[in-house]
């Protein structure tokens, strides 16, 4: 099953840049800043990473990317994550960045995106995959502060695929975010939302009404309500599930609790996803992996979370035909 796991052609829709700084990157990108980690080596950020929930582990991650500071920390952590998932067999991913996370710091917006997409251009010429870049609010800032990061944004326009929402869920919910994505929306971007990984499904129908999304990131607390299920299913959405996520930040105690079997027979359109692959102990690979282990899948299936990334990927006709 690993075998064909890693042969099989994946397509990736769910995870954040910033959550595929692997330690050792963290420690050259410090040294080459001058930035003081608050840990002595490797192993021992390795060791910290044991969440309790969403909260513990943004702490960690929101302190590992003080490491970025220049335009090429942004390319080599960007050219890290590509050059080994096109070795895991990825052929499109669509990765979320979250500006707010270097603007707060000083950096300016230009730098960070600036770093990223010359990345995935030069990855692209070089493994023949095909990328795609969502811009992310954080949630747990202002709805003014996600304005000036619209703002900043639409000289880029042309190169996010989408617009999204992430970082503290609980006590933020959509509707915070209505009027800019109001402004979004009139912006022309595509638009996903994270909802319902540890938050209630009413998260979730915020992310459908208020925000109008395209794709529900996680949104496995769908299952609390049975009447939200029966509409997920009928319109066919996309839900972006991390399955090691889920378990890293307790959202289930572990992989046999996860209720990705649950999600499936309600014919839900799931696809399997990283999320932050630094943190959680694994890329695509290790994601289809541990689901198919777990619940026994089928090589069908797995080709058939591959073939609804496809279909939910923001790419045009003649790419998605070249992937299926
Ligand atoms: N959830 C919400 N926000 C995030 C995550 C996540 O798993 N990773 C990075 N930002
Ligand atoms: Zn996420």
């Amino acid at each position: 099953m690993r075998d064909f796991i890693q042969s099989l052609p994946k397509v990736e829709l769910h995870v954040h840049l910033e959550g595929t700084l692997e330690p050792e990157l963290m420690f050259q990108l410090a040294e080459r800043n001058g930035v003081k980690l608050p840990f002595p080596d490797v192993e021992s950020v390795r060791a910290a990473y044991e969440f309790e929930d969403l909260q513990s582990f943004l702490n960690l991650y929101y302190n590992g990317a003080c490491v970025l500071l220049e335009e090429q920390d942004f390319y080599d952590l960007t050219r890290a994550y590509l050059d080994r998932v096109a070795a895991e067999n990825v052929v499109h991913t669509e990765m979320f960045f979250d500006p707010q996370t270097h603007t707060e710091r000083g950096v300016p917006f230009d730098t960070v995106i600036g770093g990223i997409l010359r990345a995935c251009r030069d990855a692209e010429a070089a493994h023949g995959m095909s990328t795609g870049l969502i811009l992310c609010f954080l949630r747990d800032l202002s709805e003014a502060s996600a304005f000036d990061t619209l703002e900043a944004a639409m000289p880029w326009r042309e190169h996010i695929v989408a617009i999204g929402l992430d970082s503290a869920e609980t006590g933020h919910p959509p509707e915070k975010f209505a009027r800019v994505f109001e402004e979004v929306h009139n912006g022309g971007f595509r638009v996903v939302a994270h909802a319902g990984e540890e938050g209630p499904p009413e998260y979730i129908r915020q992310a459908l009404d208020i925000l109008r999304v395209e794709r529900v990131d996680h949104g496995v607390q769908c299952t609390g309500d049975p009447e939200l299920v029966k509409r997920l299913a009928a319109s066919g959405i996309c839900l972006t599930v991390c399955p090691l996520a889920n378990v890293k930040l307790r959202v289930f105690d572990t992989m046999d609790d996860h209720n990705l079997p649950q999600l499936l027979q309600a014919g839900l359109n799931i696809t399997v996803n990283s999320d932050d692959p630094a943190y959680f102990g694994g890329y695509m690979n290790a994601n289809m992996t541990a689901v198919a282990e777990a619940f026994d899948l089928d090589r069908e299936t797995l080709r058939g979370f591959t073939r609804n990334a496809i279909d939910a990927a923001f790419i045009g006709e003649d790419r998605r035909r070249a992937l299926h």
